[in-house]
């Protein structure tokens, strides 16, 4: 077998066609992927079945084409679910503004919707709509929603539109999609077996049964941290805190509430691991005396006594020599200092320092960081979270292979 015509032999792509005008290339695209060696099933929308007829996928993939979710024949070849793990690849392409906005939602109202919301595996979206939809808030949302979560964007790029008008929204061309395909499957990433642990989020110390002290991080940042660096090729758990964020494709997840059951989880986690990313905004003080029951509004005022929690970089620094530590430091002055200071007392390989107050960094979708680590600095210019987050997992893989 000569792998350098076929590069994607042996690989199994599911290749998901939306509705759109673009789809006619869709299969085109399936003949250049076969023609690189891979296996390509294809699940067509209804809406799609009205450009191009399925009988056309059918013959050029050999298999028989998918178009519906409650199809007893097909289900009893190949359940959804198991067809939802078969592929090394979900390639949506057309991918139209309707099914990323279905995809970033979570809906499940047909197969391939369904396949995309019961899949572990990588998905690649290659988006195609008018110019306007692609520019409209509602799609630039999703995107951010769906790059949050891992799932690659190729394309769209700009020209000529089917419907007359000219700007950006047109599906890449079926042999620049190929060649993407056959790079995200065929290198392996720099952070490939690379074991990787990242903290997420709030934290909560209770006070009673039904209160707490807490704090605004939302964890969208270290959720990022975590999708971009399982793009990288490593193999991530995340440890969150009390946030209701969807899990980025293939990462392991570990909820936690409390700063000691985090030091906990990722005292776990670490063992066997090479990277620790500490993004979780922890609560560095509990209550020394968690009340049994609700507290009464008795009395005028109400004394809580505060206890330190231990510095969960600092005890796994202790334990962990060899662990490749990044910390981040949110501060309100003097960022440098503050955060090469950190940098020395945690024994951290690196960290990621922003400034926060004025509404800055935390609750909000966008972020902008300097990272510093002995002997050198990069400042991450300011972008959505998840932009933020593949430089910042660019950074630290590079610092992690050449330290
Ligand atoms: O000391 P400070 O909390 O400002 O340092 C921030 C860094 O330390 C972050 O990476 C944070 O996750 C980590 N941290 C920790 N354990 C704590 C508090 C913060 O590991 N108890």
């Amino acid at each position: 077998m000569n792998t350098l015509l076929t590069p994607l032999a042996g690989r199994r792509i599911l290749l998901g066609v939306t509705g759109g005008v673009a789809a006619y290339k869709a299969a085109d695209l399936l003949r250049r992927l076969k023609e690189a060696g891979a296996e390509v099933r294809v699940v067509m929308t209804t809406h799609a079945t009205a450009f191009v007829a399925p009988l056309t996928f059918q013959a050029l993939s050999g298999e028989p084409v998918r178009d519906g979710l409650l199809d007893p024949a097909h289900e009893a070849a190949m359940g959804h679910i198991e067809l939802a793990r078969w592929p090394d690849l979900i390639l949506v392409a057309p991918a139209t503004a309707n099914c990323m906005a279905k995809v970033a939602q979570g809906l499940a109202d047909d197969l391939l919707s369904t396949l995309l919301l019961a899949t572990d595996r990588p998905v690649a979206m290659a988006p195609a709509m008018n110019r306007l939809m692609w520019a409209n808030p509602a799609t630039r949302a999703n995107v951010e929603t769906l790059l949050a979560r891992g799932i690659q964007l190729l394309g769209p790029g700009s020209g000529d539109q089917a419907c007359g008008e000219t700007g950006e929204g047109r599906m890449l061309e079926p042999v620049q999609i190929r060649d993407a395909v056959i790079e995200r499957l065929t290198t392996p990433g720099p952070l490939q077996g690379c074991r990787a642990v990242v903290s997420a989020g709030p934290t909560r110390e209770p006070i009673d049964p039904v209160r707490f002290i807490g704090n605004r991080s939302s964890g969208k940042q270290g959720f990022a941290v975590a999708a971009a660096l399982k793009a990288l090729g490593a193999e991530v758990t995340l440890v969150a805190g009390p946030v209701s964020l969807p899990t980025p494709a293939g990462v392991k997840r570990v909820d936690v509430e409390t700063t000691a059951q985090m030091l906990e989880a990722a005292r776990t986690a670490v063992a066997g691991a090479q990277l620790f990313v500490s993004v979780a905004a922890v609560a560095d003080y509990h209550v020394a005396d968690v009340a049994p029951r609700k507290i009464k509004k008795h009395d005028a005022s109400l004394p809580l006594v505060l206890n330190r929690n231990p510095d969960i970089l600092s005890t796994l620094r202790a334990e962990f020599p060899a662990l490749f530590m990044v910390g981040f430091a949110a501060e309100t002055d003097d960022l440098e200092t503050h955060a090469r200071g950190k940098l020395e007392r945690k024994g951290l390989q690196m960290i990621a320092a922003n400034q926060v107050g004025d509404g800055r960094a935390f609750e909000v979708d966008r972020n902008a960081l300097q990272v510093f680590w002995p002997g050198g600095s990069a400042t991450l210019d300011e972008g959505p979270k998840a932009d933020v987050a593949r430089a910042l997992a660019a950074l630290i893989a590079d610092r992690y292979r050449n330290p």
